[in-house]
């Protein structure tokens, strides 16, 4: 069956397609069904199923004979290390960690916030959690204390697990402080911490609160897998809204075991078996779908590297880690290759290595450009596929599928929707445009199994973000087109959310940080165009009147202020002082009219500008940043 059969499969009995794709999980109880409506329009899958997710990511392939199969190879260049964990040595550990948890007191439905860098024990942590029932939140090791505390007070997590440190190229990411001070500013107070010490920085444990991640392992009885409801939170995953407050994506278990199972095959051709890689973090989505649990699911082997694609120590680092480990499908973002090709143009790393075992590259996180596909095609003569997904789905929205059916690539595309995800373009009002038309993209409800049900503590804020707009869809956020052939084009956000490096950041947040400078009286944040990068933040600060020091001083204090409450992973380093900002003459910002301003592009004067000077005041800000050139 081809693309089209399969998709058309769906459209004429969602309810069948799932549950024949739920047969490939384990169950303790069968669901009955895959859809059900609990009320006030909201959507679960395999609501009344028994099921447990580490079972399936672990253990049910060690019961089926394959043990001794390598489940995930470490490879950390940037502490010169390498190891590979069997299955059974995966389930072992496993659930030793999850009897320790439980025997302080953890049970199904706790959470358990887990900070931690890219090594293996961050895997067994989330699966840890799994096996227990107890909800994870990761919290990516690029956010400072201030983000963590926030997690915390949403999360209200009975346990912490965190590592006593990072590695960042050249410098040591101290976990153990940054933890301290965030459950030191939250008002949730964990009841313990897990702390696992890396040898590069062995950290202070506060007596009483955390206990070593050995030490506490240390004569437990492991814990069974413990079966929960089909819509049970297997997770909470916090990502970039319009502001400041981070929105918890929550997913439940069943759809999210059948979804990814589902995607290993169709989407990335791969084979129980078959070695995966997502050059990812698990802080974030690509992480906990396609470095920890869907691999796992489908019985293949996962890598987790420690390093980036460039600097650790060169950009042959790629290509080595496939060819040493014989990678058949690799996932990363666009502005990894872009790191790469900056650094070795001609592919003179390329041809360094064996590259025969790889079959095929995914893409995605951002929007991936037509140069970086054309250079990676052609440095690596395989075929590269990009496609679109978010948070809140889980998996691929659109992509090609390459286990079903190789479809032509088209540069600048995701290619096609997913079963289960019915792709609309729809203008202000609602209304299907034609294609080749830009619009909203939404998705008509249901979204499919896998996606998220709601948002954790905030189902008002899951129906405004999200299912007020277009009564009836998803609104995705983002904006784009449709061709003739039904290929998606991603063009933009409709929202304040900018996609720095394949990191999703919120301008409001920042902007809610520069605002509370003492001299900082009304501020705007940006997304700018990056070669590199995609997007960067650059912020525009106006000074409180009578305020007379130094600009370049409190740039640099704004600049600190987001490092430190945000985190390094905002990338925020543009800043310049202005007068006044571009307002409608009801006051709106006009941060867009602005962004177009920086980047130089053509843009139509908004009918409702206050004052068109202003933004002559902005180029001139922006000239000295490198930004604001004005268009040929
Ligand atoms: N812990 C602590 N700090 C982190 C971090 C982590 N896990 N990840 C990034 N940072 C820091 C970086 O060290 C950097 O700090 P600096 O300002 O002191 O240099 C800052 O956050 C910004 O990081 P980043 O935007 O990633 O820039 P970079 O210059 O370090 O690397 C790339 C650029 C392109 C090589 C890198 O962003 C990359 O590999 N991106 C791939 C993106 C990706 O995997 N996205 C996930 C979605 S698929
Ligand atoms: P995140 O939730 O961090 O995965 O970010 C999701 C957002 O990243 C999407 O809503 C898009 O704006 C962007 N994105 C992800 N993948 C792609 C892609 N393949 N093409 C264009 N934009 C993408």
């Amino acid at each position: 069956m081809g693309y089209k059969d399969v998709y058309a499969g769906w459209q004429s009995d969602p309810e069948g397609f799932w549950m024949e794709a739920a047969r490939a999980i384990d169950w303790d109880r069968v669901p009955s069904r895959a859809l059900s409506e609990p009320g006030e329009g909201r959507y679960e899958w395999f609501a009344d199923g028994m099921v447990n997710t580490c079972w399936n990511a672990v253990d049910r392939h060690v019961e089926a004979g394959r043990g001794e199969q390598v489940a995930i190879i470490w490879d950390s260049p940037v502490t010169h290390t390498k190891r590979e964990i069997t299955y059974v040595e995966l389930r072992n550990r496993v659930a030793t960690l999850a009897g320790a948890l439980r025997a302080k007191g953890v049970e199904k439905g706790d959470r358990v916030i887990i900070y931690m860098p890219m090594i293996p024990e961050a895997l067994e942590a989330m699966l840890a959690c799994a096996r227990l029932g107890a909800i994870h939140s990761v919290v990516f090791g690029g956010f400072a204390a201030h983000e963590l505390a926030v997690r915390i007070d949403d999360a209200q997590p009975k346990c912490i697990i965190a590592a006593s440190c990072g590695l960042e190229p050249g410098r040591v990411v101290h976990y153990k402080p940054l933890l301290d001070g965030a459950i030191d500013r939250a008002r949730h107070k964990p009841e313990f911490c897990v702390i696992y010490q890396r040898e590069q920085e062995v950290a202070a444990l506060v007596e009483g609160r955390d206990v070593n991640w050995h030490g506490f392992q240390y004569g437990v009885t492991p814990a069974d897998c413990v079966p929960v409801e089909g819509n049970h939170p297997a997770y909470i995953l916090y990502t970039s809204g319009t502001t400041g407050a981070p929105k918890g994506v929550v997913r439940h278990t069943g759809g999210h075991l059948v979804a990814l199972h589902w995607s290993m095959k169709n989407i990335y051709d791969v084979d129980p078996g078959d070695r995966f890689w997502a050059a990812s973090d698990v802080g974030w989505v690509v992480g906990h779908s396609y470095i920890c649990y869907a691999p796992l699911i489908y019985g293949a082997t996962t890598l987790v590297f420690e390093g980036k694609p460039v600097g650790t120590p060169d950009a042959g680092t790629f290509w080595r880690v496939i060819s040493e480990h014989r990678v058949k499908s690799f996932f990363t973002a666009p502005t990894a290759f872009r790191a790469v090709k900056r650094e070795d143009p001609a592919g003179e790393f390329v041809a360094k290595y064996d590259l025969s075992c790889l079959k095929a590259v995914y893409l995605a996180g951002e929007r991936a450009d037509p140069d970086t596909i054309v250079w990676a095609q052609t440095m690596l003569g395989k075929p590269v596929i990009d496609h679109w997904w978010q948070t809140e789905t889980g998996w691929g929205i659109a992509a090609n599928p390459m286990g079903i059916e190789p479809l032509p690539v088209k540069l600048g595309s995701p290619s096609v929707p997913m079963p289960g995800y019915d792709v609309r373009i729809l203008d202000e009002g609602g209304h299907e445009v034609a294609p080749g038309t830009l619009g909203a993209i939404a998705i008509r409800l249901p979204l499919p199994p896998g996606t998220l049900p709601t948002l954790w503590n905030a189902e008002e804020r899951f129906r405004k973000s999200y299912l007020t707009h277009f009564p009836g869809f998803y609104e995705t956020g983002d904006a784009g087109m449709k061709d003739e052939d039904g290929y998606l084009y991603i063009m933009a956000r409709t929202d304040d959310v900018i996609n720095v490096a394949g990191h999703r950041l919120s301008t409001g947040g920042m902007e809610e940080v520069l605002a509370s400078h003492p001299d900082v009286a009304e501020c705007a944040v940006i997304g700018v165009s990056d070669p590199l990068k995609g997007q960067l933040p650059l912020g525009f600060v106006c000074l409180n009147r009578g305020c007379d020091r130094p600009h370049a001083e409190i740039v640099r204090e704004c600049v600190a202020l987001v490092r430190d409450r945000i985190g390094p992973v905002a990338a925020f380093k543009l800043c310049a002082v202005v007068d006044r900002l571009p307002k409608t003459r009801s006051g709106k910002i006009l941060r867009a009219t602005m962004a177009k301003v920086a980047d130089g592009e053509p843009f139509k004067l908004p009918a409702t500008i206050d004052d068109p000077a202003i933004l002559d005041e902005i180029r001139a800000a922006l000239e000295p940043l490198g930004y604001g050139r004005l268009p040929a």
